[in-house]
């Protein structure tokens, strides 16, 4: 039995210096702290945020925060559960917002944890049954549609997926990855947004989630450039449509300047797939056209193509249903708390469905999400590109973590200093039936 003896919020910046929150909650004797990330356009089906004061610093004993301490302070508690059950309940009379109850969620997490001396990581491992395991990382190289400043009309992210073998290994990839892209792109100096080409060697920019932006680049030229940059390293391919945003109207999708039918995007994105050889695909399709979902997903395996449903699930267990794709995304800040994110880990698993746990696009440096993917034995984490603290932070984090699994996967050392650095048992998973 548990209970919360102290809690404090506080706005701060994320990675688009935009408020969001952040929550200090003590149980017992231990504290821990957690935010929540902002993304730039929610899916329509994922809890809404809450906190839109815009205020920084201590929220003092605001109404919101007078609602949770009158709610959970003091309440004995029987565990992560329970704290969660309240959140929710709070959330759904008093429309708290998810960014409010993850926040305060991940920092009760963390005061559990710190209270029983064992990592995040080690601690949310004793919440899922499953062994954990260093994830994979999908590299943001290129930012478009709502990502990117123009229409969005594009995908919204394409990505690098290293495959080593071992973090360290992917992390070193992605690195030289990402590294030759920002020379490609600096000397090929492509036309801006008035149509005239920048000089070669010319600065770079990069998106909130660290994708380079290359405004007058199609998809495909990305993919290509991509494809080149990742010459001679052991790395596949991986897209974010994003759908839900590219809708423009029920069945239609506007791409790269031009309007299509469900059935004849269907067709346009398996064939980029084939051609550039992309074998991660997020979001082809609106959460809605789940026809085109199930249609599309036994072609898609059989060119080697591993769907993901983002929107599509929205991190909630209720929505995770069989056929419409492979992998189930995880966003915690679409869940809203800990035990629901990992309720939707567990309904994907029931199911035989892989695990994506991913970033928003504006990120805090909070980096609970890189213990929850280990914890949860994700196949993938995505984190963005390995530029700007926030996201650096993640790979940081990632690289801490691998230290921690031992040649028997489930035994966590609790003591860092004794913790053997070991990277054959960091070893990433390496899903068989996907080509990435
Ligand atoms: P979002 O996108 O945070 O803007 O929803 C992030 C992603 O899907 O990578
Ligand atoms: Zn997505």
């Amino acid at each position: 039995m548990s209970a919360v003896t102290g809690l404090r919020l506080r706005g701060i910046l994320d990675s688009r210096g935009r408020p969001t929150v952040e929550a200090d909650v003590r149980a017992g004797d231990a504290w821990g702290r957690g935010s929540c990330p902002v993304a730039i356009a929610p899916g329509r089906l994922e809890r809404r945020r809450g906190l839109r004061t815009g205020e920084l610093g201590d929220l003092g004993d605001g109404p919101v925060v007078r609602l949770l301490r009158d709610g959970l302070t003091g309440v004995p508690l029987t565990g992560q559960g329970d704290l969660d059950r309240r959140l929710r309940e709070l959330d759904d009379r008093h429309g708290l917002g998810a960014d409010v109850t993850l926040a305060v969620s991940l920092a009760h997490a963390r005061a559990l944890a710190a209270g029983s001396g064992v990592s995040l990581r080690g601690w949310m491992s004793g919440l899922f049954p499953h062994p954990p395991r260093m994830p994979r990382l999908l590299v943001n190289a290129f930012s478009g549609g709502i990502h990117h400043d123009g229409a969005p009309d594009s995908f919204q992210q394409i990505m690098a997926v290293p495959d080593t073998g071992t973090l360290t290994g992917d992390v070193r990839a992605a690195l030289e990855i990402y590294g030759a892209l920002e020379r490609r792109l600096s000397d090929a100096g492509p036309s801006g947004a008035d149509g005239r080409r920048r000089s070669g060697g010319g600065a770079v920019a990069i998106s909130a989630s660290s994708g380079l932006l290359a405004p007058g680049w199609s998809c495909a030229r990305r993919l290509e450039e991509l494809r080149a940059a990742c010459e001679g390293h052991r790395a596949g391919l991986g897209a974010d449509v994003a759908a839900e945003h590219l809708l423009a109207g029920p069945g239609r999708y506007r791409y790269e300047g031009r309007e299509h039918a469900s059935a004849a995007f269907a067709a346009l994105l398996l064939d980029l797939a084939v051609t550039h050889g992309i074998a991660y695909l997020e979001d082809p399709f609106d959460p809605a056209d789940t026809g085109t979902w199930r249609a599309f997903l036994p072609a898609a395996r059989e060119a080697g193509v591993t769907v993901v449903g983002d929107d599509l699930f929205a991190s909630d267990a209720g929505r995770v249903v069989p056929g419409l794709a492979d992998a189930v995304l995880l966003k915690p800040s679409q869940a809203g708390t800990v035990t629901a994110t990992l309720e939707a880990a567990a309904a994907a698993r029931a199911l035989g469905l892989r695990l994506v746990v991913s970033h928003r696009s504006g990120e805090t440096e909070d980096t609970a999400m890189c213990d929850l993917a280990v914890a949860v034995g994700a196949e993938w984490i995505k984190i963005g590109g390995p530029r700007r603290g926030d996201r650096i932070a993640k790979y940081n984090q990632l690289i801490r973590l691998a230290e921690t699994l031992t040649d028997d996967p489930v035994q966590e050392a609790t003591d860092p200093v004794q913790e053997t650095t070991h990277e054959g048992a960091a070893a990433c998973h390496a899903p068989s039936s996907s080509r990435t």
